[in-house]
């Protein structure tokens, strides 16, 4: 038989599940701080938070994760594709980075930096050097196309996974993504 004396801790336990739930929740609703040791990477570390926010966080959220939807997930996995010359250019490659309207090539590198080193967090090899304006201006002229995306982006996370051990879950658009 069930006591109402059983019943009551049982009810304090599921209070705080739901609690924790909204806490655990709580903070994909706004940006991520951006760490002291990082602000160095960026000439404007704020300027490109908010670069982020108006041009990219509408897909890709604001913390740069948007699990399940169908795109890759950024959120402490972008940092792998610091893994070679080759990989790094592929992210200012990326149509939606290369055709950017953010027509300042310096402005853009911060922007990137932002995605790789605030939201990469932990993926970003050691040593990894940022993204410079000249970098940004001469990779932009090479977009991909959605033809050629796919394929590069493949062949990029196995170089990742092999030099720089980076997890074979890169290879998916998220860890546990069906494809
Ligand atoms: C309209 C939605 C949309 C916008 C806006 C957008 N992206 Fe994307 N992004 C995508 C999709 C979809 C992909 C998957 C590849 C593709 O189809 O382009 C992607 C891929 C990426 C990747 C590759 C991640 C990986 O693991 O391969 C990065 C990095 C990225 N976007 C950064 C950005 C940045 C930075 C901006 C803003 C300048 C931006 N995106 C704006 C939809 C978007």
């Amino acid at each position: 038989m069930v006591t109402f004396a059983r019943l009551i801790p049982a009810a304090f336990l599921l209070g705080a599940v739901a609690l924790g739930g909204l806490r655990a929740a709580e903070p994909d609703n706004h940006s991520p701080d951006i760490p002291e040791a990082v602000r160095p990477m960026m000439a404007d570390p704020d300027l490109a938070q908010s670069d982020f926010i108006e041009n990219c966080a509408g897909c890709h959220g604001l913390r740069g994760t948007t699990v399940p939807a169908h795109l890759p997930e950024i959120k402490d996995r972008v940092g792998w594709f610091m893994c070679t010359p080759e990989s790094r250019a592929y992210l200012l490659r990326l149509p939606n980075v290369a055709h950017s309207r953010i027509t300042d090539n310096a402005q853009l590198a911060d922007l990137m930096n932002y995605v790789v080193f605030v939201l990469g967090g932990k993926s970003v090899p050691v040593g990894t050097k940022p993204f410079t304006g000249s970098e940004v201006a001469h990779e932009r002229q090479f977009p991909l196309t959605s033809v050629s995306l796919k394929a590069e982006r493949l062949r990029l996370a196995n170089v990742a996974i092999a030099k720089c051990r980076a997890p074979t879950s890169l290879r998916l658009q998220y860890p546990g993504s069906p494809q």
